[in-house]
């Protein structure tokens, strides 16, 4: 008999890209192999993000969406797993007839079994897990030239618009015997960038282990060329974690220090344990350890009560820091979040003006930081062919810069090579190969 087939379809953040990776592994032990198309599915799942209201619509209307298929199917099962099953724990399933089974991030373990004793009745499995971190399951890696590495799940920051506290957990960290196993094992299979992944990935902690002492211990592993590690929280970014940082020649020379607000007050209705004076002498102290270093942010627009004056700090963070990159987002209310409390008073409309205006800005600031590359030689790790095709390759520098090679003809996905940067436009920089 032909194995059964699985489809997954991810949205939402690494860690859910990881978790994919999770549940190809723990499904393929169960006897169900992966597909690419949903057409030759005998199970579809969508590892669904909640972080904002429109990535939670979307992955419920991708799942109500794909519920047709069951007319050309016998047995096709279709299941929502991730942050949104977790969240609505089965309510959908009064709304969306077909959905047979929805999933938390805690409870996959088991979903092989639970998909082959499904007898007509929705399954719901949403109960959150104090230990589980999947830690003996080796993940069926998806991703091309850099492997995940999930090190710790769930976080306890609860700032106050974030659901993922809700939908995650509570934070555990993975023993380091079995993060370093898993990371030679990657180096074994081909993989020479390891990307470390957790909520709040400088929170890890083990025994005795901290945050820091892991990076050290795993840029001694033979074979690890670059280390990237995502996200971090500004409050428990310490000296040690800089120290190993600017030591190590093999982790990557970026930091994510996402400030979502550039406003004291509103930082404080956000619950995030800084102030911006707080950030902003962070930001002078990670660039006294490393000059060079690249720092990316994520930013909220339009928390409850903002006003002017506080939007007006945020740009004002902006220009003194001029961060290499930004993920920028309009403020959206999450159920059972402190901030959900509050009144969303902020009009669409000024959250729209304000996100516009550090869009724009950022743009300035991107092309500003990536015109000092042009002329410098810079190492990068090929991922990807190119959009014009024959010759032309993209790669990422050290400091995750996306790099557009012109004329590679000799190199291949996963090489390392040194390139001559000459332009940039939009995120990009254009180089050719040495
Ligand atoms: N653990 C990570 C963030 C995970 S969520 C960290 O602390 O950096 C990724 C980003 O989504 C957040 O940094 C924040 O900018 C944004 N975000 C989270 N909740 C949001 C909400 N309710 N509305 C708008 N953006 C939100
Ligand atoms: Fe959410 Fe804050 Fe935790 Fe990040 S640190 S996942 S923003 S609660
Ligand atoms: Fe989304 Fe869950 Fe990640 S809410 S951002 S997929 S942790």
């Amino acid at each position: 008999m032909d194995k059964r087939k699985v489809y997954i379809e991810t949205y939402g953040c690494q860690m859910n890209e990881y978790d994919t990776e999770l549940l190809y592994s723990i499904l393929h032990k169960d006897g169900f192999d992966k597909t690419d198309s949903p057409e030759n599915a005998d199970v579809i799942l969508i590892n669904s993000c909640s972080v904002r209201e429109g990535a939670d619509n979307r992955a419920i209307s991708r799942a109500s969406q794909l519920i047709y298929l069951k007319n050309r199917r016998k047995g096709l099962r279709i299941g929502i797993v991730g942050c949104v099953a977790q969240r609505d724990k089965g309510n959908l399933l009064n709304k969306y007839k077909g959905i047979d089974i929805i999933v938390g991030p805690d409870s996959y373990r088991n979903l092989g079994k639970l998909l082959k004793n499904i007898n007509g009745e929705p399954v719901i499995k949403t109960s959150l897990s104090k230990e589980e971190t999947y830690d003996d399951i080796l993940p069926f890696r998806q991703t091309a030239v850099s492997a995940y590495v999930s090190i710790m799940r769930g976080c306890d920051k609860f700032c106050s618009f974030c659901i993922v506290p809700f939908v995650r957990g509570r934070e555990r960290s993975r023993n380091p015997e079995n993060i370093i196993n898993e990371i030679k094992k990657s180096v074994e299979s081909g993989y020479r960038e390891v990307i470390l992944l957790g909520q709040n990935v400088n929170s890890y902690s083990y025994d005795r282990i901290r945050f820091p002492e892991l990076l050290d211990m795993i840029s001694d592993i033979a074979g690890v060329e670059r280390i990237r590690f995502t996200s971090p929280h500004p409050r428990d970014v310490d000296d040690e974690l800089l120290e190993v940082m600017r030591i190590k020649k093999n982790i990557c020379k970026h930091i994510h220090l996402p400030i979502q607000s550039g406003s004291t007050r509103i930082l404080k209705l956000m619950n995030r344990d800084y102030s911006k004076e707080e950030f902003l002498d962070l930001v002078d102290k990670v660039k006294s350890y490393i000059p060079e270093i690249a720092i990316t942010t994520d930013i909220i627009v339009g928390f409850p009560t903002e006003t002017e004056e506080d939007f007006l700090d945020t740009i004002d963070v902006m220009e003194r820091v001029r961060f290499d990159s930004a993920f920028m987002f309009k403020y959206s209310p999450r159920p059972g979040t402190k901030a959900s409390k509050m009144a969303d008073d902020v009009p669409d409309s000024i959250k729209s003006r304000r996100l516009n205006e550090i869009i724009e800005l950022q743009k300035e600031h991107t092309l500003l930081r990536n015109k000092e590359y042009i002329g410098k030689i810079e190492t990068v790790l090929i991922e990807s062919t190119g959009k014009k095709g024959k010759g032309e390759l993209r790669g990422r520098t050290d400091s995750n810069k996306i790099v557009v090679i012109k004329d590679a003809y000799d190199c291949k996905i996963g090489d390392f090579i040194k390139v001559k940067i000459f332009d940039t436009a939009g995120v990009s920089l254009f180089g050719s190969a040495l």
